[in-house]
């Protein structure tokens, strides 16, 4: 079978080295892909919303299946897009269709589907700017902290918390009349702050059926302890060590269960992976958001300690036949250390040279921001590498990775050597 990925992160590279596996695999192509990809796969200079191009290649190469990575191209209609061609519409894409990818693309989407389907998360009301007044005297009877969410996908950043009440109504302003957000911002979601420890969970389902695949933590600040701006992700760890079967019980009968049967009842056509991010308070978890594809870096985590073939798990996705599948799980716990660029999340350069990770031969190495440049590899975002080993426990897993990055080198490499600290 021939396979394309969408997507050029450390998500995709993993993706790939998973897919690269199977003996069902023919041709690998990731578009545009990182300077790992291509070294597996054939990397095609396409940007991942250009559906027209993708149309052409997938034709020409006689793709007959494609993986979506990141949310972009979902929330842009990437799989209807499929579906509504005469000439695609029988290739299966991994990733829901439109109407789904809302639970990510708005906020209030997502909210409105958990209180529909009586799914735990903060109570929250949302406001246009027409409802400013409004917000201001939400934002009264709630206590500090305060939880300001953009409705629409803002690149990560969409989230503001604050401390102070006057402070919140400036930045509900800014975001609903001021656009900081763009559009995304033109409806805005006031939350009530949940104090907790977040972990995140996978489900996997092909709108029938569903796998609950290993729990992750990510580390998003940039620095230790958990301080400074937050980062697509700068490392994470699975299985979660305080998720015990009593609390993972839970998860899946509030969350897991009410989610996959809830997407069913609003006919929601899902074939793909649901992430959902949530906080354990007390002893009870909360959905904080939700999104349609798999996360970056707990993926770098959660497939390296999946044992299936994944194309025969993305062929029963495809064909409704998950239940027949028996999800096989490395017991090992997985870590992964993500090396950044000096400056990250801030300006950061690109086209530096690196060295060094080619010596790594006891961790994964997932290439994230790389690229080729006049046939060396060279750093090309500001999430670069990620380290990935396995362990008997996180911190024996840690252990591997750290000793590893000491041999990879590229002017101003960051990384975190903190990850785990909280647990
Ligand atoms: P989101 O983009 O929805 O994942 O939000 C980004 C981050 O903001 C989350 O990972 C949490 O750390 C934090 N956050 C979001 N909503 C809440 C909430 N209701 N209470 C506490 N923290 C929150
Ligand atoms: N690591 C968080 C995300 O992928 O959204």
């Amino acid at each position: 079978m021939n396979i394309l990925i969408l997507g050029s992160g450390g998500r995709e590279h993993t993706l790939a080295w998973k897919l690269h596996q199977s003996p069902k695999l023919s041709k690998l192509f990731v578009a545009p892909g990182n300077a790992g990809t291509g070294e597996i796969a054939s990397n095609i200079p396409i940007g991942v919303n250009d559906f027209s191009e993708i149309k052409k290649l997938v034709l020409s190469e006689n793709i007959e299946m494609v993986v979506v990575g990141p949310e972009d191209p979902l929330v842009n209609g990437v799989h209807d897009f499929f579906l509504n061609d005469e000439a695609l519409k029988n290739i299966p894409v991994i990733g829901p269709q439109k109407a789904a990818a809302e639970l990510e693309g708005s906020k209030e989407f997502a909210k409105k589907f958990m209180i529909r389907h009586n799914i735990p998360t903060a109570a929250y009301q949302s406001f246009t700017a027409s409802e400013l007044e409004e917000g201001y005297l939400f934002l009264e009877t709630l206590n500090a902290p305060y939880v300001l969410k953009a409705d629409g996908l803002a690149a990560g950043k969409g989230v503001l918390i604050l401390q102070d009440l006057d402070e919140a109504k400036q930045e509900l302003r800014t975001m609903l009349v001021d656009a900081k957000f763009g559009n995304a911002s033109a409806t805005v979601v006031i939350e009530e702050f949940l104090a907790g420890i977040e972990l995140s969970v996978f489900v996997l389902t092909d709108g029938k059926g569903y796998k609950v695949l290993p729990t992750a933590k990510d580390y998003k600040r940039i620095g230790e302890g958990d301080t400074g701006l937050n980062t697509g992700g700068m490392g994470a760890i699975s299985p979660v060590p305080f998720v015990d079967k009593e609390f993972m019980d839970k998860i899946h009968e509030r969350i897991v269960i009410p989610t996959v049967e809830g997407l069913k009842k609003d006919n929601l056509p899902y074939k793909g992976f649901v992430f959902i991010g949530l906080i354990k308070v007390g002893d009870d978890p909360f959905v904080i958001e939700y999104n349609v594809r798999l996360g970056d870096p707990e993926t770098e985590v959660v497939i390296p300690r999946i044992k299936n073939d994944l194309v025969e798990v993305f062929e029963a996705v495809a064909n409704q036949t998950l239940d027949s599948i028996n999800l096989e799980l490395d017991e090992r716990t997985a870590t992964t250390v993500m090396l950044v660029s000096g400056g990250y999340p801030e300006a950061y350069e690109k086209g530096i040279e690196m060295s060094g990770y080619d010596q790594i031969n006891d961790s994964l190495v997932f290439h994230a921001g790389t690229t080729m440049k006049e046939g060396k590899v060279v750093t090309n975002g500001g999430r670069v590498m990620a380290v990935t080993s396995y362990g008997g426990n996180f911190r024996e897993a840690l252990k591997i990775s750290y000793k590893n990055i000491e041999k990879v080198h590229f002017d101003q490499m960051n990384f975190r050597t903190d990850i785990g600290f909280d647990l």
